[in-house]
């Protein structure tokens, strides 16, 4: 059996919108309707209170959210969340603010995290630009996960890029020095945006000059199988704030 988004916006007034009212910006996302599966509204039910964070417009104490002092990693646009789960899972020296707008996928993860009841991650439904700006303190993110956003490949949307100048220098000041940005893609023109973007920002280095190595901790997500399947070349880019 299927229920509508609807549904669970009954529920949960909080989880309707995913912009700040009256501001108007460039979207790096679509909103599709999606048909949610049972078992994603009653995850939303049963998981939302203990895992869902609302966006409001202050800045949060993680420390306090996650009753520890565990270096705060934030993953932005985690789709259906399969490498989030298991970097959480993993890595458990870390807690993870995972933000995704894709309603389908956010339920899912909520599904997966809530019935294992893991402790050190917890969910946004909302613009991460929005989120970052207004809920996030400066200096006090440890790590950035980015992985395969939105190409928009055309070069009339490129605009809609989410890794632009000023996108990276917002998360360069959410940093602690030393802090890592880390981005993948396998869209190789992307990719070297990337590198090009990163550079620009006086506050972060390039360990690497160049594309870094693959990371052995990172699982492979749903579009990295994707272009992989379409034999496109997939490229990492890890950088630093000067410390
Ligand atoms: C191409 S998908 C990749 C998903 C996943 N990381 C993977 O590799 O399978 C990019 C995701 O980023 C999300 N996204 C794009 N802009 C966003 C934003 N500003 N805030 C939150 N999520 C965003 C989209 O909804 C989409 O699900």
């Amino acid at each position: 059996m299927r229920e509508t988004q609807e549904t669970i916006f009954e529920d949960v007034p909080d989880l309707r919108t995913v912009e700040r009212e009256g501001v108007r910006s460039v979207k790096s996302f679509v909103l599709r309707g999606t048909r949610l599966k049972r078992f994603q509204v009653e995850a939303v039910r049963a998981y939302y209170h203990d895992y869902v964070i609302p966006y409001e417009e202050r800045v949060l104490d993680f420390t306090q959210v996650f009753n520890n002092d565990k270096p705060l990693v934030i993953e932005i646009g985690f789709g259906m969340g399969v490498a989030t789960h298991l970097i959480a899972k993993e890595r458990t020296q870390y807690n993870y603010l995972a933000i995704e707008v894709f309603l389908s996928g956010f339920t899912k993860l909520l599904d997966k995290v809530g019935k294992e009841g893991l402790e050190n991650i917890r969910l946004m439904r909302f613009d991460a630009v929005a989120a970052l700006t207004d809920m996030v303190g400066d200096s006090t993110v440890a790590g950035f996960h980015i992985f395969f956003p939105d190409p928009w490949p055309k070069k009339r949307q490129h605009k809609r890029r989410l890794i632009q100048r000023e996108f990276a220098a917002l998360l360069a000041r959410k940093l602690v020095p030393g802090g890592y940005i880390y981005a993948v893609t396998d869209w190789v023109e992307y990719a070297e945006q990337m590198l090009e973007v990163f550079d620009s920002v006086e506050e972060l280095e390039n360990p690497h000059h160049g594309f870094s190595p693959p990371v052995s901790w990172r699982p492979q997500t749903r579009f990295e199988e994707k272009g992989r399947q379409q034999e496109h070349q997939i490229n990492e880019v890890w950088v630093q704030r000067r410390g």
